[in-house]
């Protein structure tokens, strides 16, 4: 199993998955966006994607097929964006999800207002589409300081 970034033609793959998953989202792959998969051989069992607006992260797209879950790829799966989003300068991350709260949590996410998310990522894909659809009501946001996490990294 190993997680790579998906470029060009590997995002029609991503595609096809959540496709096939029932997840893929009308504003799929619209910029600004980056998206990594998890591998088993050849076949795409994970996604998660990135949007950005500054210094601000919109993490989106985090999906395990329910054939591989529980094996720790949805935490590899963040930790890579977590681990590209600090190199491109993203210090906060955000994500809308009203199913998995607890998930997030356990990764070190907090409930936050949905307005504060939506207000700092007013211009990424993923909140334009809940704009125009009028769907942000029905969201839950919670939010990760990256900063915090980079602190704990470092050497004492
Ligand atoms: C959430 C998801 C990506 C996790 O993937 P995964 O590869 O199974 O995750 P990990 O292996 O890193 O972690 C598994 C653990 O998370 C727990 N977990 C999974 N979904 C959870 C949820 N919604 N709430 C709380 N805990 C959850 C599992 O019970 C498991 O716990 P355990 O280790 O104590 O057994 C996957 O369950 C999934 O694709 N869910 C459907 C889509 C979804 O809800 N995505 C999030 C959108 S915001």
């Amino acid at each position: 199993m190993h997680i790579t970034e998906l470029r060009d033609e590997r995002l029609d793959d991503a595609r096809a998955f959540l496709r096939r998953q029932g997840r893929l989202p009308a504003d799929f792959a619209q910029a600004p966006c980056r998206y990594w998969a998890a591998f088993d051989s050849d076949q795409i069992v994970g996604t998660i994607g990135l949007e950005w607006q500054g210094a601000t992260g919109l993490l989106r797209l985090a999906f395990v097929r329910p054939s591989h879950r529980s094996r720790g790829l949805g935490q590899a799966l963040y930790q890579r964006l977590v681990s590209d989003a600090l190199c491109m300068g993203v210090t906060e991350l955000y994500l809308f999800g009203s199913g998995a709260g607890g998930y997030w949590q356990r990764l070190g996410f907090a409930g936050c207002p949905v307005a504060e998310a939506a207000g700092k990522l007013a211009n990424t894909p993923q909140v334009r589409d809940y704009t125009v659809r009028g769907t942000l009501n029905h969201e839950q946001a919670f939010r990760r300081s990256l900063l915090a996490r980079r602190t704990e990294a470092a050497p004492a």
